[in-house]
């Protein structure tokens, strides 16, 4: 793919990185195929009902125009139990911009201008798509749903301990909407042959867009082939499989083998490919003259679409993080008539995170006792829930390298008590927690070819993190040779099943996968193997799974400064000080966390969708209306990490580092708005608004 890639003491350069910057690594929508035709989606302009009438005849009479698909001439699709993948198989509308047939044209011009001339009539229904404070329909979420769900929680006496504490917080906190934005927005080119299907697609797994799309179209496994070597961002929202791809699949059957592109605008993501669902949350917490919690109670309430369940739950933050003998935690939904959520970077950490961080600040501050302090007081000796011994745990380590190298010392605890010319200045602090996840079932070939290298392939996902990289190196250091002699290929069907870029779990599952694949090829073929030698084989178990609770952590501080007459917060500085087990590659993993924290400020100071509960839609759809953080949002960002060997998570000793970047972020720039300010915003984003 490019010339001798260079290891400096930052680490091993990015393989693909020059491709990239040059512009010849192919993503999704631009790889070169013959003749092909462009899709344009037609939408819903309702938020609930069904269509009454559909008349496609104008858009069909323009020149170029090769099909018009709507429910009345669209394949039937197998009944998978994801209502967003079954496009076009009834006339109900579940949400405003639901997908509501496809224009396949010659040009991606004549398919918007002939979508534009479909005209659909609806019978409405009233609609519910405002999450409110008086929530809508509120229910527990069914674990048959969402099968990752972790139950309520309730141990001890919760009202009994808050009663009797010496200090206690309440505290409500909400937490808006937020969408995907990766830099290469959703795509996908579909064709269809003799052979079956075809798809080049933006995913974070093509195993499980085949595995889920092949009973959908009734086809096995082995005649579809789902191709993704580049993919520009994901954070969860290419995870699943969307509807625009059942779309595609179903117009590229009636181009008699020409292939169908899609690419979906950013507008159309907004609606299309998932979203943080926004929460309120309340957290009570009850402590003893020294700050230590004798009650934790973390209630979330969180949207999920009427037609689709999603249950990110929040609270179940506070399950794990700090000693506490009382506890209770539940997680509830509001079933409305919108999108359906997705996973969103840390989902349900970074919402649940934010609360719970936000709400042991306020305890310290009531308490008088120092932030850091009172975290490092309420340290579990095993996992508080599970009883189970933690395989490593160096929040404290975090907290105390982040203190020192922050200038946190120097601190006066004081809110409101530091101007600098117009400028209110704070400092504030968080903790970060991800579990170390480990995916099971990836399996990776090496095979030593006759010019002496070796091939190494596995049906990874990298989604821009590096872990062609990572994988690269972990492969050519369990070789014993070079990485120049190690050709990594990922990203397709066509190499051996591998699971989601998902959960952080990247590197830990197919880098133990890599890494025991490869200890099986030396066992089988010895050190010094003949041309043609080759090695199919997974991950070893690990012994230790189930024995031990397994996460990352990290400390994140931050500097806020808050114009006094505008209200306008600026974050000139940042720490992050991490505790992941073993960092692969320090080059990537540094772009990693600062990542995380970049999209914590986000989170922290812009990132809002603004839903009109008239019509069903978010109406700041595009990013002129949707902030995130820009280069002159971002100050310093200092990231480092603290040494750590962890000999039970995998075989790697790796943790997750793509998500708990951003968990505690929120939390660390709120708080130091507070200590700057003296006022307490207990709604993201933090708008100027809201310190005047
Ligand atoms: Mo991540 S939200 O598991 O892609």
């Amino acid at each position: 793919m490019t010339g001798a890639t260079r290891t400096t003491a930052r680490g091993l350069e990015r393989i693909e990185g020059r491709a990239k910057v040059t512009g010849t690594a192919p993503y999704a929508f631009e790889y070169p195929v013959t003749d092909p035709l462009y899709l344009h989606p037609l939408r819903s302009g309702i938020a609930r009902g069904r269509i009454a009438s559909i008349d496609t005849a104008a858009a069909e009479r323009v020149d170029g125009v090769h099909t018009v698909l709507t429910h009345h001439n669209a394949d039937a699709l197998n009944p998978i139990g994801d209502p967003e993948l079954a496009v076009l198989q009834s006339d109900g509308i579940d949400f405003r911009g639901q997908l509501v047939g496809a224009v396949v044209a010659e040009t991606p011009e004549i398919a918007a201008h002939a979508a534009g001339l479909v005209d659909i009539r609806y019978e409405r229904l009233p609609h519910d798509s405002e999450f409110r404070d008086d929530a809508n329909i509120v229910y527990t979420p069914d674990a048959d749903a969402s099968p990752m769900l972790a139950p309520d929680l309730e141990r001890g006496d919760v009202d009994a301990a808050l009663a009797e504490a010496t200090y206690t917080v309440d505290v409500t906190y909400t937490t808006p909407p937020e969408h995907h934005n990766p830099i290469e927005p959703h795509a996908v080119i579909a064709t269809w042959d003799d052979d079956g299907l075809t798809l080049h697609d933006s995913n974070q797994g093509s195993h499980l867009v085949r595995d889920l799309l092949a009973p959908l179209v009734g086809l096995d496994k082995e005649r579809i082939n789902v191709i993704a070597p580049h993919v520009g961002g994901a954070f969860g929202s290419k995870g699943m499989p969307h509807g625009h791809l059942a779309l595609t699949v179903l117009a590229a059957r009636r181009t008699e083998g020409r292939p169908v592109k899609c690419a979906l605008s950013r507008t159309q993501m907004f609606e299309l490919v998932g979203y943080r669902p926004p929460t309120r949350q309340r957290v009570r917490l009850g402590a003893d003259p020294e700050g230590r919690l004798t009650a934790t109670e973390h209630d979330s309430l969180e949207q999920t679409s009427r037609f689709k369940q999603y249950a990110e739950q929040s609270a179940s933050a506070s399950r794990e993080m700090y000693a506490s003998p009382n506890r209770r935690v539940t997680n509830r939904l509001a079933a409305l008539d919108v999108p359906a959520p997705t996973w969103m970077r840390a989902p349900g950490e970074a919402s649940g995170m934010y609360a719970l961080e936000s709400a042991v600040d306020e305890l310290a501050v009531r308490a008088g006792i120092d932030p850091i302090e009172l975290r490092v007081r309420n340290e579990p000796e095993v996992a508080p829930v599970s009883g189970l011994p933690f395989s490593s745990r160096n929040l404290v380590a975090c907290l105390r390298q982040g203190a020192e190298r922050f200038g946190w010392q120097d601190r006066d605890p004081r809110p409101g008590t530091r101007r600098e010319g117009d400028w209110l200045v704070g400092t504030g602090v968080a903790a970060a927690s991800f579990p170390s996840l480990l995916f099971p079932g990836s399996l990776a070939t090496i095979r030593h070819e006759s010019d002496g290298k070796y091939r190494v392939e596995i049906g990874a996902a990298d989604i821009g993190t590096g872990a062609r990289t990572a994988l690269t190196q972990l492969a050519a250091e369990t070789l014993e040779v070079p990485v120049d002699d190690v050709e990594l290929r990922l990203g397709s069907t066509e190499q051996p099943n591998a699971g989601l870029a998902g959960g952080s779990a990247g590197t830990a599952s197919w880098g133990s996968t890599v890494v025991d694949a490869v200890r099986a090829f030396r066992a089988e073929h010895g050190s010094d193997p003949a041309a043609g030698a080759e090695t199919t084989a997974g991950a070893a178990d690990n012994p230790d799974l189930g024995k031990y609770a397994m996460n990352a952590y990290g400390a994140q501080f931050a500097e806020v400064r808050v114009h006094a007459d505008t209200g306008e917060v600026r974050v000139p500085r940042m720490l992050g000080v991490f505790a992941a087990g073993r960092i692969v590659n320090p080059r990537t993993a540094h772009s990693q966390f600062l990542g995380g924290m970049t999209m914590g400020i986000s989170m922290a100071l812009h990132e809002h969708s603004v839903v009109d509960g008239r019509f069903g839609h978010v109406v700041n759809h595009d990013l002129a209306g949707y902030h995130i953080a820009g280069n002159a949002d971002v100050g310093s960002i200092e990231v480092s990490w603290v040494d750590e060997h962890d000999p039970h998570v995998n075989s790697v000793g790796a943790k997750g580092i793509g998500e708990v970047g951003i968990v505690g972020t929120a939390a660390a720039i709120g708080n130091a708005a507070h200590h700057a300010t003296g006022v307490r915003v207990r709604d993201l984003p933090l708008t100027p608004d809201k310190f005047l």
